[in-house]
Order: C-alpha cells, then structure tokens, then sequence
C-alpha cells in the first residue's frame, strides 16, 4: 500500500486479490519501465516464441512511423496456439461459447488450433495469399475465431467487420480493403430474433465488387440465397481433403500486418488501423496478463464484439496468448431475461468479467434482485472499457456484482492504441471514474491548448509520449492522413481525440471525445458517417449529427436535417429516416431524435458546426463562433 494518503474516495485493493496478483509493487515497476523502456517491452517479449530474435526493440528513426523488434520473425497465431500445444495446455479449454438459444460448444487449445489450421488450408487452396486482405461479417460464434486465427496464420489480413453494422458500412470497408474474400454467416440469435447476415452481405456486395469468393458458416439454419460460382458453405469446405489437419504456418516479420480494422476517426469516412504481428502481440500478451492478472486455472470474459477492438485483444489474441479459458456468449445481456449473465457467470464459474459501462447501466435497471438469484462468488475483477463510467454505476458493479471483493479494472484505450494505456492493475488503489495512471512503459500527458502540461485538475487534450508496441502503425492507404490526424497537433506527442485531467495524486479523469466521434454505448461511430446515411435517402440535402448525454447510452445521435427543395415534411418521414440509418449504417447509428431544420450553423469555407448545434441543444452559449456565417 503507499504510504501517500490518496485524496477522495479511495477503494484499496482486497488482501487475497494482492496476495495473487502478478504485480504486486505498481509503482517498482512502472520505475523499471521508465528507466529502461525497450527493456521493459523485450523482457516481455522473450516470454513468447520467436523465429527468429530482433534485432532491435525500438526503431524511432522514421518517425512517427514506430517499429517494434525490428529483423524478429515470428506468428501471433504461432503464440496463440502451436506454443500451447506442444505443452500440457494441449488439452486446457481454450474457448467455451454459450449461444442465445442455449447452444454450448467448447475447444481445446488442441481443438482451435485443428479448426484454425484447416481454415487456413482451405483459405490458402481459394488462393489467398500473404498480405491479401480478407473480410470477416459473422454473429458471436467461434468460427469468427477461428476465421480471423486462420488468416493471420497464414499471413494475411482480416478485417472484421462488426455484425450490428449493415450494408453500407460492410459495403464501404470491403471496397476500401479490396478484400477478394468475404466470410460470413447466414445469420445471428439477437434478442430472440434472427438477424440476416447473409442476406445484409449479399446486397453489400452489389455495391462492392472485389468479393470473389463467399464463405457461409451455418448458424441460424435459416435459407440463404447461394450464388452459384461465389458463395460456398464452410462446413462443405472443411470436410474436403483440402482443409488438411496441419497447416505450415506463415513465418512472417515482426513488422508484418496482421489486420485492418476500421474506425471512426475526426472526419470524413472511417479508416482502417493496422496492427502487426510482432509489436501488438507483446502488448496485448503483456496488458492483459498484468491487468486481468490471468492465472492457470482462471475462466475469463469479456462480453465485447470481436468485430471490435476490444474483442480482437482481449477475446481473440490476448487472452490466446496468456493461453487463458475464455468465454463468449452470442446474444443479448437482458435474453431471455435480464439475469443471463449472472446465470452464465454462476453456470460456467467465471472469473474475470469485463465489459463496457453502458451494459452495467443497462443491467442497473432491472434492480439488485436478478444478480442476488445468484451464486458470483467465483468473480475475482472486473473490468470496464468503452467510456467513462459514472461513480454511480461503478459502485453498483463493485457492490453488486463484486460484492466489494473484486477491484475495478477501468482500462482507458482505443482502436489505435491496440493494448490498454490508462489502466490500474489488481494493486493500485482505485477511484470511481478514473483508471487510475498510465501502463508501466506508457507515458500521457495532458496539454493545454499551447501543448504545455496542464494543472492539477485542469481539463486538456490527453496526449501519448512514448511509442508503445501495440501502436497502430499507420492508417492504411493513408499514410498521410495518419501523420495528420495523431502527430501533427503538437510535435512528438500522439492527440487521442479525448480531453481529460489529471487530479493532485496523479490519477487520469477522462471526460470524453474532443472531436466528431461520438461514443454511443460504448461503440465508436463518426458524426460524417451517419450524415453521409442521411444524406443517401432522397429526402435530405444535408444533414448533421452530433452526440447528447444519455442516461444509459452515454451518448444518444441527434441529427438536424435540411429537406431537399420541393420536398415537404409528412407523417412517419423522420421514422423512415431512421429506419434508412439502421438500414444503411447499423441498428446502433439510429438517431434517437431527428429534426427538420431551415439551415445548419456553419463556417466561412462551409463546414457545419457542430459545436454550435450541441451548444444550443444544451442550452450553452457556444464560446468562439468568430468563424460563424450567420
Ligand atoms: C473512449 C475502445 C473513458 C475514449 C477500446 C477513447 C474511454 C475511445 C475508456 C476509443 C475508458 C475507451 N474511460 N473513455 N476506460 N475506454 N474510452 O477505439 O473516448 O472503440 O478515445 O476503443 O473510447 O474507442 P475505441
């Protein structure tokens, strides 16, 4: 425990947590890592398997395009898998997978990599090749696992495409990734009702044209439309002598992509991060097994998407490699009724749970009584990501569901960053609402507007230091706009997009996005994206959308339209615009509150303010509108 008193609520971490956990002295090793950065990162590194050494840990000669065990040759999937498999892990649970239905399967770190490695066999006899891209559009369910381990393996990329976006969205990622491969699934159990993937990824791609082939995983069992010639079944593939059991996997660079996904960013469309082998590897290996404090005989769950970051490093890779037992389910938290997590926690003795605060808030709701039914005495941390969480939400979590035994790890990162930054790990003590200091080896900062460190508890733009393994290593096909958007704002430093504070004991507070991102239940979308939805329907010229606070959302869309000339407002417009949104965009991008307007505050050279509309809607007087129009 520290010997400085530590100002505000402070919960100290519980002595059976600390006696187990990996780290126990924060502070010595955060001191380590400063001291000797890429001795920190290669330390971690040699726990894992590698080809062929590095020869350098950090390479900061061209940057800011870092490089991370620079000449090292190695296979994340490698890691994940084959270095399990030789030892007495071989017959540990790598994967147990609950559906909404109640369906229950599970793998052996044996089992997954068999699936992976004859995926990868049938993904290289369809002729896809090192470097190809591949995208991935499934439900919850273990073949979107085993879809993304078998193209790292053999070297090419995959980006997953998160099953709650629809036609547009997959259309518009396909295309920008020029994927040849599209794998997919008929369809997905959400809240009891299926949701047609297939058919959603059949009119996406009438739109995107690079799509040769279509891989179908049967899930629902539902009739899907198969085009001759195009579309062919995954359980067929697998059965053929071509999905061979062994598969010789691809030794690639440390520096070699392992995957594009593609994010909201400050303007414009959404771009595609990449992520390598080598770097991101050490860094979701290294985080998640400090944080989650992982042990041998654990059961972990995060109850993300792996459709997004956090679940392509804390439910695929990190957990893989920390060659942990992790649990997936498919469905809604509140199906059939809202005690099903805490049934599933209490059924399979989990752990570990991590999850995002907009859920907690959600499960909230229901009342005490539906976690009390049941027996989580198993929980040992929990975990939260996404968004701030209000102190109220985080004391519910930490008494109910906790029952005051299990620290709170609030890991603050992004899709950029690959790995957690701002997190405590089972040893530090925690304030509701902040997580706490940096990773040891991570080093943020908060500016004022003129890039000089800001006061105790003065608000600025959060900013990165120092290089980290994990970093995205450039955005792609876009090296520029990468240079732009995260280094350009003050020299050196990396601009997360979010303002925070840091209070007098140096904890992080982080207050939320500073640009058009809008964080809606956790789910990063972009203002552009949804007027760009808007702006598709016949009706509307043009559009606005920004973010309003919502009491379990975090954020609710709220969006300003111009009708087009001629057209007049009718009964149901704004329902079908909505409607149009969820159609094109995702169910997540409906805007909770669509209103027609006569004209959109907006700059000299034209682009709509969006600073105004939320000003006003909040009833604020909008600072600084000397580059207002009108
Ligand atoms: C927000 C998600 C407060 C933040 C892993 C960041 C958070 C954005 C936290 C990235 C947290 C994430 N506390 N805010 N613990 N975690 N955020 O790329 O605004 O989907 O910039 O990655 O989520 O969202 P992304």
């Amino acid at each position: 425990m520290p010997d400085k008193k530590l100002s505000g609520e402070v919960f100290y971490p519980p002595e059976n947590v600390l006696r187990h956990a990996h780290v126990k002295n924060w502070e010595e090793l955060s001191a380590s890592a400063e001291q000797d950065l890429e001795g920190f990162w290669a330390k971690e590194a040699h726990e894992l398997h590698w080809f062929e050494h590095w020869d350098k840990v950090l390479d900061d000669s061209k940057k800011p395009f870092f490089q991370w065990f620079v000449g090292g040759k190695t296979n994340i999937v490698y890691n994940c898998l084959d270095r399990h498999i030789t030892t007495a892990r071989r017959n540990k649970l790598a994967l147990l997978w609950e559906g909404e239905n109640g369906d229950f399967r599970s793998f052996s770190y044996f089992a997954l990599g068999r699936e992976t490695c004859k995926f990868a066999n049938v993904l290289r006899a369809l002729g896809v090749q090192k470097g190809d891209r591949v995208t991935i559009y499934m439900g919850r369910v273990p073949e979107l696992v085993i879809a993304m381990l078998a193209c790292a393996r053999i070297g090419a990329m995959h980006s997953v495409v998160y099953g709650g976006f629809t036609v547009e969205a997959l259309a518009e990622r396909i295309e920008d990734s020029q994927s040849k491969v599209l794998i997919v699934s008929d369809g997905s159990y959400q809240r009891g009702k299926v949701v047609h993937l297939k058919a959603i990824a059949d009119e996406a791609l009438q739109r995107a044209a690079t799509v040769k082939s279509v891989l179908v995983v049967k899930r629902t069992g539902e009739d899907v439309y198969m085009e001759s010639g195009r579309d062919m079944w995954y359980h067929e593939l697998m059965a053929l002598p071509i999905a061979g059991n062994n598969c010789q996997i691809e030794i690639v660079d440390a520096e070699h992509p392992l995957f594009l996904l593609y994010t909201s960013g400050t303007t414009g469309k959404p771009k595609a991060i990449v992520h390598t082998h080598g770097g991101y590897m050490v860094g979701t290996y290294t985080t998640l097994k400090y944080v989650f404090d992982i042990h041998e005989e654990d059961r972990y769950w995060c109850a993300a998407d792996p459709g997004w970051i956090t679940g392509h490093s804390y439910i695929v890779y990190g957990p893989l490699l920390n060659g942990t037992t992790s649990f997936m389910y498919e469905g809604a938290p509140t199906y059939p009724y809202p005690n099903r997590w805490w049934q599933m926690i209490e059924k399979y003795g989990l752990n570990i749970l991590y999850t995002a605060p907009t859920a907690i808030r959600g499960l909230m709701r229901f009342g005490e009584a539906w976690p009390n039914r049941h027996d989580l005495s198993s929980l040992r941390l929990l975990g939260t990501v996404g968004e701030p969480i209000n102190p109220e939400a985080w004391k519910w979590y930490h008494r109910v569901i906790g029952k005051e035994k299990c620290p709170i790890m609030d890991t603050w990162w992004q899709t950029e960053t690959g790995m957690f930054m701002i997190t405590p790990t089972p040893a530090v003590p925690l304030k509701p609402g902040s997580g706490t200091k940096p990773f040891p080896g991570v080093k943020m900062d908060i500016y004022n507007e003129e890039g000089k460190s800001a006061r105790p508890n003065e608000e600025g733009f959060l900013v990165i230091n120092t290089p980290w393994p994990a970093m995205l290593r450039t955005l792609y096909n876009d090296a520029d706009r990468y240079v732009e958007q995260y280094w350009s704002k003050y020299p050196g430093a990396y601009l997360t997009g979010d303002s925070a504070r840091r209070d007098e004991d140096g904890y992080f507070w982080v207050i939320g996005r500073v640009d058009d991102v809008i964080k809606v239940s956790g789910y990063r979308l972009g203002s552009a994206e949804i007027e760009s939805a808007l702006v598709s329907h016949d009706a509307i010229a043009e559009a606005a959308a920004i973010g309003l606070p919502h009491e379990v959302k975090g954020n609710a869309i709220h969006a300003y339209v111009i009708l087009r000339a001629g057209i007049q407002k009718q009964d149901g417009l704004i329902d079908q615009l909505r409607s149009h949104v969820a159609h094109e965009l995702g169910p997540i991008a409906k805007p909770e509150h669509i209103e027609v307007v006569d004209s959109l505050p907006k700059t000299r050279s034209g682009k709509i303010m969006r600073r105004v509309l939320k000003a006003r809607a909040l009833g604020q007087n909008p600072k600084d509108l000397t580059t207002l129009e009108e």
